[in-house]
């Protein structure tokens, strides 16, 4: 069983990192589990430059990125998890530019243009995604559906926790930031951001074929 949490994240200590962790030491408690979790703020890469090299039809080339930097040893890991864990916080009602550019050079080659669009990679992983943000719980629904419903198409079954109106500063009051319910969500922080983590942790073991677990949001 390989896992790989890819943290599309900035900051290693934050809501995302924490909860994405969480969903990986659900998955590694998986018996035989063996992984890692990759910050993508780390590496050195570009998103996808349209080369269409993963198009040729060249077994060498076919399905492959040819892009070489910091991603390509994330991208081949990928490709050969059971369970690849995928967390981004949203910036501006999308995934982090870091997270979109990995998706980009992660999901393109893993398609094809041909009418039957049958997925190229050799075997289905599993997916599951991690969202954290500022926004109320349904804000972005459609959006997450049409990620899971992609993941699912080209990379296997996927499905998602997310923790919304998380806490983004300590101290509020040194910030230009009036618009936020600081009590309610500093209450959330210390009350539901835990439970987040859990749900994080279970659907790591969910996806990880371990028993019981209760569902998340989609
Ligand atoms: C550049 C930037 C853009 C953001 N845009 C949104 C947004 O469009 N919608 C939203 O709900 N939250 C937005 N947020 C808030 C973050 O998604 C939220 O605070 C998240 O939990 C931060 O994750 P982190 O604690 O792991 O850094 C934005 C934050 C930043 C820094």
């Amino acid at each position: 069983m390989n896992v790989l949490a890819v943290c599309g994240a900035a900051n290693k200590g934050r809501n995302t990192a924490r909860m994405l962790k969480s969903a990986f030491d659900g998955a590694m408690s998986a018996p035989g589990a063996v992984g890692e979790m990759v910050y993508l703020y780390d590496l050195d890469f570009k998103g996808c430059t349209g080369c269409h090299s993963c198009k040729l039809l060249d077994e060498n080339k076919f399905a492959r990125c040819a892009m070489r930097d910091g991603l390509t040893p994330v991208l081949e890991r990928a490709i050969d998890a059971d369970v690849l864990l995928i967390g981004s916080p949203i910036y501006f009602s999308d995934v982090t530019g870091e997270t979109r550019s990995f998706l980009e050079r992660y999901l393109f080659p893993g398609i094809t243009y041909n009418k039957d669009r049958t997925p190229t990679y050799p075997k289905r992983t599993k997916v599951g995604w991690v969202f954290t943000m500022n926004a109320p719980g349904d804000f972005y629904k459609d959006f997450f559906g049409g990620l899971v419903d992609m993941a699912d198409r080209i990379i296997g079954e996927s499905e998602y926790v997310m923790a919304y109106q998380t806490q983004q500063f300590e101290d509020y009051s040194k910030y230009a930031a009036t618009m936020f319910d600081v009590d309610m969500v500093k209450r959330r922080h210390v009350e539901q951001f835990p439970e987040d983590c859990k749900a994080a942790y279970e659907m790591g073991r969910r996806l990880a074929g371990c028993p019981g677990g209760r569902e998340g949001p989609g």
